[in-house]
């Protein structure tokens, strides 16, 4: 088959070189030049676990083309995919200026019968949008569907090959069978509904798992008032398959470029509709205070910042990914260096792209760098890689800095018996 991706970030070079592997025709395009001539040389600027093997081994096979011109990916595929961003607006609805845009584009050189499948995560009636966008410079015959990316950032190719479910928003009977073609190679039920329910259940999705975390974190300061151990606690729900074990990590809150956009983009819909959805106000009311009740712990615990050395461990959003999007690292180091703290920072894969937005600190060249000679160790992010300090810890000649593991991540029952000072989230 043959497949146009429009826009070639962390979704549409995933859904590129997955779609590639599994034997189909791949035209990717976007609009940075930079971008699409790294690509094209088998260069990825993103970090994503076993993405480049695919993306280089598809590129031999001519599988895989990457492009800056709409035309010539457009121009003979099937289906076209439209993966662009869609940012929060200041007022937190979905920003669907890129979107609209690429409908522009698409309008000129799609070919009769195609089917415009949109991936980028937008609110119910967007597919109305696209389609009168296009209309205003075609008057070819072709189809919307919506097809809602699932993917988490460190495992997406692993969740883009082996899905759960595949959700496809469809009105029409006749390209169904295109899609149920490409997904025919791929596990997990396909969802055949109306492209308003497969829009929602994206958004629907993402604001479940973010409710999940921040009422595990609300349980977690919960157990620190009444001497409770978050660990056990969660432990003892998770076991119940009615609950499950996944999303119940207590923690500093979630960021990222989807959880935090997409539940006030929820949030915002429901707003435009006139109903008050309570619970999202408070899932996002308790994760925006989970970073500031963690600052302020530490505050309490250090005095005056002024002149402290704090050493951030984490500044991507979550282990196995560089994306800093909305990381609470990034945050937290900022808001600690304005306070007048002296910061060190390390990260085992997002120094590059902290060093474009982080300013006053320090950028250590290792782990075991960044804990030397300061004041307190504070864990951002749960990389693997970080669970080693409590050894190095526990081994080397350190003054014994405070530790506030915003991550629950170490194992800190060692540490204190050493003599450690260890503050987590509902430890
Ligand atoms: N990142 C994730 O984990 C994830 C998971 C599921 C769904 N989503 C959704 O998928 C969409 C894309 O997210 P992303 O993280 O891949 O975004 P991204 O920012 O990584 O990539 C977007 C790409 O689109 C390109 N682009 C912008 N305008 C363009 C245009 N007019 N023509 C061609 N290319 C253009 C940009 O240059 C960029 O490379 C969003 O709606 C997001 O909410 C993301």
């Amino acid at each position: 088959m043959k497949i146009a991706i429009i826009g070639t970030g962390y979704v549409g070079l995933v859904s590129g070189a997955c779609f590639a592997e599994s034997g189909h025709d791949v035209s990717c395009m976007d609009v940075d030049e930079n971008k699409i001539n790294d690509l094209t040389s088998g260069i990825i600027s993103i970090y994503e676990p076993e993405l480049k093997n695919l993306v280089v081994k598809n590129l031999k096979e001519q599988k895989l083309k990457f492009t800056t011109s709409m035309k010539e990916a457009v121009q003979n595929a099937q289906l076209i995919f439209i993966c662009v961003g869609t940012p929060p607006k200041e007022n937190g609805s979905a920003d669907l200026r890129y979107v609209l845009s690429v409908a522009d584009e698409i309008g000129k050189y799609l070919s009769e019968g195609s089917v415009i499948v949109i991936k980028s995560t937008v609110p119910a009636g967007t597919d109305k949008t696209v389609r009168d966008q296009i209309l205003r410079v075609t008057k070819k015959s072709f189809f919307i569907a919506s097809n809602p990316e699932f993917l988490g950032e460190g495992t997406a190719v692993h969740d883009f090959m082996n899905p759960h479910r595949t959700i496809i928003g469809i009105d029409d009977e006749e390209p169904k069978f295109l899609l149920r073609e490409l997904y025919s190679d791929f596990p997990g039920e396909l969802l055949f509904m109306t492209i308003e329910s497969a829009m929602m259940a994206k958004y629907a999705s993402n604001a479940f798992l973010a409710t999940k975390i921040s009422f595990i974190n609300e349980i977690a300061n919960l157990c620190e008032c009444v001497g409770a151990n978050i660990d056990d606690v969660a432990r003892g729900m998770s076991l119940d398959p009615r609950i499950g074990k996944h999303f119940l990590k207590a923690g500093i809150g979630y960021g990222g470029s989807c959880f935090p956009k997409d539940v006030r983009a929820l949030y915002q819909i429901a707003s435009e509709h006139e109903h008050d959805f309570h619970l999202l106000k408070s899932v996002i009311e308790v994760n925006n205070n989970q970073r500031i009740k963690f600052f302020g712990k530490i505050k309490k615990e250090l005095g005056d910042l002024n002149g402290k050395n704090i050493c951030i461990l984490g500044l991507s959003f979550k282990p196995n990914t560089d994306d800093i999007r909305e990381s609470i690292g990034i945050d937290l180091a900022q808001k600690f260096s304005n306070a007048g703290a002296e910061v060190v920072v390390y990260d085992p894969r997002a120094m590059n792209n902290a060093k474009k937005v982080l300013l006053g600190v320090e950028f250590a060249d290792s782990l075991n760098e960044a804990i030397q000679k300061t004041d307190a160790i504070v864990i951002a992010t749960d990389w693997a890689e970080f669970r080693a300090i409590d050894s190095a810890l526990l081994k080397e000649a350190l003054e014994k800095p405070i530790i506030f593991d915003g991550r629950n991540l170490l194992n800190y029952k060692d540490l204190i018996r050493v003599g450690y000072k260890y503050f987590a989230i509902g430890r």
